[in-house]
């Protein structure tokens, strides 16, 4: 196969900052996705409606004149948040989700939550409308071991949750281990989970084998081999309750590349080159469209886009840029170690690179 045309895809899970770095990152996701899931961690968070009104507002006024795109707004939870504000926003079409940090878990996170029966009261308004929570699936005990966090946060905080809230509809965001995938395949219909594509290509050697690489660092942190491979084994399944959400995650190269560096990769501009190198070399292709562009959309209830998206392999490997200029400075796009042949067209406008 040379050539595949999908829907157009959505990014369900995406950082696109503020100010200048939305500015610069923005046409990037634009370029290819439809629609994104756009994450409320900025400083301060997202966490009321008129917060997401007015961020959602700074979106559309940075999107380039011929971007069709539609940014999915979500609100920061917080221990304070206001059950009839979080319902207001949903019912209105202004938000499309709640985002759940544990408190201290990433970038950010520091309003995010520590006692989870405080948030109890949100949590079952968002079952009674409908109104999904993405949950970044870490326990921030400084007692367990960082590349145990994602397990641990199922068994102490996800499970428990979900049973006590039934009909609350969930979203286990970047899940990077087995169990996470285990835990997803086994859910019912309320439960959904999104893959990264950097956690399809990378384990944890790709981190620290033979030096530290910056830009391979982000959270949930890459894990081992194994667990990589059982991320290829859902994300190609075809199986609907797994969907792509990029993480990308955009930080300035003196951010990365510091004593105490930031977690994220940027992954936007070169996501679907990357994906499909891997689902061709998992002898899925065929069921790439499923996890880009039919499976979000299923979960959330939302239409399949109509415009389409191709993928044609080339001879010669594509050029990126090594980074993204901004007026912050320059971003490192997620390189993977290898070359990528996959050229990307959104229906007749063609796009980087040439
Ligand atoms: O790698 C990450 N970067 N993981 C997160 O959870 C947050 C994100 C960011 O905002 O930079
Ligand atoms: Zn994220």
């Amino acid at each position: 196969m040379t050539t595949l045309t999908i829907p157009r895809p959505d990014d369900w899970h995406l950082h696109l900052r503020d100010g200048a770095m939305l500015r610069a990152v923005l046409p990037e996701s634009a370029r290819h996705f439809a629609r994104a899931i756009i994450m409320p961690n900025l400083v301060p968070p997202v966490v009321t409606g008129a917060d997401a009104a007015a961020y959602r507002a700074r979106i559309i006024e940075a999107l380039p004149a011929d971007a069709r795109f539609t940014p999915l707004m979500t609100l920061y939870l917080t221990e304070e948040t206001d059950p009839e504000d979080v319902a207001a926003a949903h019912t209105s079409g202004l938000i499309t989700a709640v985002k759940l940090y544990p408190a201290g878990a990433t970038t950010n996170s520091a309003s995010g939550v520590r006692d989870f029966e405080r948030v109890r009261p949100v949590l079952e308004r968002m079952a009674e409308i409908g109104c999904p929570l993405c949950v970044h699936g870490e326990v921030t005990d400084p007692e367990v071991d960082i590349f145990d966090r994602e397990a641990v946060f199922i068994d102490r905080v996800l499970e428990p949750m979900r049973r006590a809230t039934p009909g609350l509809r969930v979203v286990m965001e970047h899940i990077t281990t087995s169990e996470g995938v285990a835990y997803v395949a086994a859910g019912n219909e309320t439960l959904g989970g999104t893959i990264t594509t950097h956690h399809l290509i990378l384990n944890r050697n790709h981190l620290l084998a033979g030096g530290i690489r910056p830009h391979y660092y982000c959270l949930p942190v890459v894990k081992r081999e194994k667990h990589r491979l059982a991320l290829r084994r859902a994300a190609t399944s075809g199986e609907g309750r797994f969907f792509l959400g990029t993480d990308s995650a955009p930080h300035t190269d003196a951010l990365k590349e510091s004593a105490c560096g930031c977690a994220g990769c940027f992954t936007a501009p070169n996501t679907m080159a990357l994906l499909a190198h891997v689902f061709e070399e998992e002898g899925a292709l065929d069921r790439l469209e499923a996890f880009t562009s039919r499976n979000g959309p299923a979960f959330y209830g939302l239409p399949v886009n109509e415009q389409q998206l191709t993928l044609s392999k080339t001879d010669r490997p594509l050029h990126w840029p090594k980074d993204l200029p901004t007026e912050d400075g320059p971003v490192t796009l997620f390189a993977p170690g290898f070359d990528l042949y996959w050229q990307i067209t959104v229906d007749d406008h063609p796009a980087r690179p040439a």
